[in-house]
């Protein structure tokens, strides 16, 4: 079944380290922020506006989509942070009945941000108790049951939802078109990926070299939670078998440890590849084939492993399904692929 990954772009469940660790590098205001400059400039003036109109409008509903890692809920905190509003964070799989959700919304004051974790996942039932409480702030609810059942309309306060999703595709349209601000997350640059580590290690009281700053961020995979993974992993290295600075002899080392080749892919992804080439060459493979061979849920591989492959160019997407291109089979055919 699936291999535990270190560059698993999703945070480890139920490890409360990791989370406290990650929760104390977030940034917390647009300064601090690295990368996103699309976004960010985007989300400042619009909410530089509904300050400047200071007319109890609040903030449109933001929509923020792409792979995870990337820095959805970060964002959803500095946005929340910049609009000097608090910030209630639920998710989609979490919000099991419309009461739920009922009981979320109720609790809210004028001006909250409600952060949607994995809003694809919302239940329809769920998901049309939302689509009444965005448009115009009110909550429908049925009271009683059979023929005596009957429908109340609540005022709510005026909030702002944001939505994460790794996929826009999976969103009903309704739910979608309710959105007023709608993007996208990109991967980040090297030289930004590198600010990033070199933020991290100054939080975290680390000397680490610009030589091994830089190999660390071309293996992250361009993703800042990859990014201070490896780094944690690195200083760990680091402290055991060295005198805690990170240089870039270490951190080859521990690189290799990990088995993360200069593109960042690990195991499981040149396992993909390599099932895929092994058995279909460079035919198309349909995604629940491919789930089949490495022994993964579908959704899975198009979440995790899929778009870093592809943004790479290893791997493609026909209508037919995903091959594997001939940059995919050098690589795979390159065995100092390591360091
Ligand atoms: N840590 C994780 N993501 C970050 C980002 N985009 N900017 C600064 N620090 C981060």
């Amino acid at each position: 079944m699936a291999i535990e990954r270190l560059v698993e772009p999703t945070m480890a469940q139920g490890d409360a380290e990791e989370e406290r660790i990650e929760v104390s590098l977030r940034p917390t205001s647009f300064r601090e922020y690295i990368g996103q400059e699309h976004l960010k400039n985007n989300m400042k003036l619009a909410i530089d506006a509904v300050k400047k109109r200071n007319d109890g409008s609040t903030l449109d509903h933001v929509l923020l989509y792409g792979p995870p890692g990337l820095g959805k809920t970060t964002m959803a905190g500095v946005i929340a942070h910049e609009l000097g509003a608090s910030l209630r964070v639920t998710s989609g799989p979490a919000i099991e009945r419309a009461g739920d959700l009922a009981s979320i919304l109720t609790n809210l004051k004028d001006g909250d941000v409600l952060f949607i974790d994995e809003i694809h996942r919302l239940r329809r039932a769920v998901e049309e108790v939302l689509y009444s409480a965005m448009e115009d702030y009110k909550l429908d609810i049925v009271i009683g049951k059979g023929p005596a059942a009957r429908s109340v309309r609540l005022d709510l306060p005026h909030f702002t939802v944001i939505g994460a999703t790794t996929r826009t595709g999976s969103l009903a349209g309704p739910l979608r078109d309710r959105f007023g601000i709608i993007h996208r997350l990109e991967y980040y640059k090297e030289p930004e990926i590198e600010q990033i580590i070199t933020r991290t290690a100054g939080i975290l009281n680390t000397v680490i070299e610009p030589e091994a700053t830089e190999l660390l961020a071309t293996r992250s995979r361009l993703t800042p939670r990859i990014a201070n993974r490896l780094f944690k992993r690195v200083r760990d290295f680091a402290d055991v078998n060295g005198d805690g600075i990170v240089d870039k002899k270490t951190a080859e080392k521990s690189l290799e440890m990990m088995e993360t080749d200069y593109l960042g892919l690990d195991p499981a992804d040149r396992n993909m590849l390599k099932l895929m080439w092994e058995n279909y060459g460079d035919r198309p493979v349909g995604l629940t084939t491919i789930a089949a061979l490495t022994g993964d849920e579908a959704t899975t591989i198009e979440d995790f492993y899929e778009p870093y492959l592809l943004q790479l160019g290893l791997l493609a997407r026909t209508p037919k399904g995903r091959v594997v291109t001939e940059k995919g089979r050098k690589h795979l055919q390159n065995d100092k692929n390591m360091i």
